[in-house]
């Protein structure tokens, strides 16, 4: 197999980002209805061995990491085996990295045996400490789970550990601080990811999002913040925290669009490739595989779904439109 995944505008993209699964165990206000979603079948997802076969057609075009999410990768019952295998494939740079983005529900009992299994990193979303809010946010009783699995990954030695947490004007705003020093005391990295308009309700509205600058005013009159810039293609701008260990991140997806570095690509559980969080064509790779498409061909399909990527995201544009497909059955 020949060929790497290189864009009209030059990027060579390096990080492939699989969903799981379309299910999640939280309902976020943000993300998710409080029921009434339409749920994948199972016939409609990818099989262990059909996603572990497009893992290794990607590594094959220049994929150096994969990132896991969902909805929520863990609801995968063969989570620890899935991480296991795709921590086996080995790329011209010596071993895939793979890491997951998690709720954190069940992560208490999987911390450990993920890593076993070959799991470098870990981000858990964290959105509030307050157990009320956390119930009127996501809809669940179960932030004490989601401490817990916190504690977990911190005792099973992962490093770093990131935590992501979107601020809604009104609703936990107030928590910037409060969420930072619960960071700083456990030596983890926070981000604040700004609101994008990735609801499955469209009820996005960009007056209503905490922007990076309003989070970094707030932060800076608390903390001094030293700016370290992006680390490569990363998506977050990071500050050392002078006088701890620590350092904070912003993702400005909206206000700071960093589509310029962009090396990411993803690929849904129903086995659709995706150039851009916000693309709306798709490249059917499941249908391609179930009709019989050898591994050229596969790779063939990956080379021009990139191909077609998008200079940018076009939030600000005014017309753009918000893809079908919610956040949550895209993956982080
Ligand atoms: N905009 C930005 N981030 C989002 N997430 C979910 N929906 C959105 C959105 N519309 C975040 C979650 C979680 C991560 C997987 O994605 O907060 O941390
Ligand atoms: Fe689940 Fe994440 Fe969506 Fe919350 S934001 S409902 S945890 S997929």
């Amino acid at each position: 197999m020949t060929g790497e995944l290189v864009d009209g505008w030059g990027r060579t993209h390096r990080d492939l980002r699989i969903s799981l699964t379309d299910r999640c165990s939280l309902r976020c206000t943000y993300c998710m209805p409080a029921d009434g979603v339409p749920w994948l079948s199972t016939s409609e997802m990818l099989t262990t061995d059909e996603l572990l076969r497009l893992v290794r057609i990607a590594t094959g075009l220049g994929i150096r990491e994969v990132r896991l999410t969902g909805g929520e990768p863990l609801l995968r019952p063969d989570i620890v085996d899935t991480v296991a295998r795709i921590a086996d494939i080995d790329t011209a740079d010596g071993p895939l990295d793979v890491s997951l983005t998690t709720n954190g529900l069940r992560l208490a009992g999987l911390a450990a045996p993920l890593r076993d299994a070959g799991l470098a990193r870990v981000n858990i979303s964290l959105d509030t400490l307050r157990r009320t809010r956390f119930i009127e946010l996501t809809r669940r009783d179960k932030l004490a789970e989601v401490l817990a699995g916190i504690e977990a990954a911190c005792a099973a030695g992962y490093a770093p550990i990131k935590l992501n947490t979107l601020l809604m004007r009104g609703v936990n705003e107030d928590e910037v601080v409060d969420l930072v020093d619960f960071a700083i005391d456990r030596g983890l990295q926070l981000r604040f990811i700004e609101h994008m308009p990735l609801d499955a309700g469209h009820t996005w509205n960009r007056s209503q999002m905490v922007t990076a600058e309003e989070i970094l005013t707030t932060l800076s009159a608390r903390f001094d913040l030293v700016p370290q810039g992006h680390d490569g293609a990363a998506p977050a701008e990071t500050f050392a925290i002078s006088g701890t260990d620590a350092t904070v991140g912003v993702i400005a997806s909206v206000t700071r669009p960093f589509c310029g570095a962009c090396d990411r690509v993803r690929l849904t559980s129903d086995g659709q490739l995706r150039n851009c969080l916000f693309a709306h064509e798709e490249s059917d790779l499941r249908s391609l595989m179930r009709s019989g498409a050898d591994d050229a061909r596969l790779a063939q399909a990956m080379i021009a779904c990139i191909a077609r990527k998008r200079p940018g995201h076009g939030i600000d544009d005014p017309a753009f439109v918000q893809p079908r497909r919610p956040m949550s059955a895209i993956g982080g």
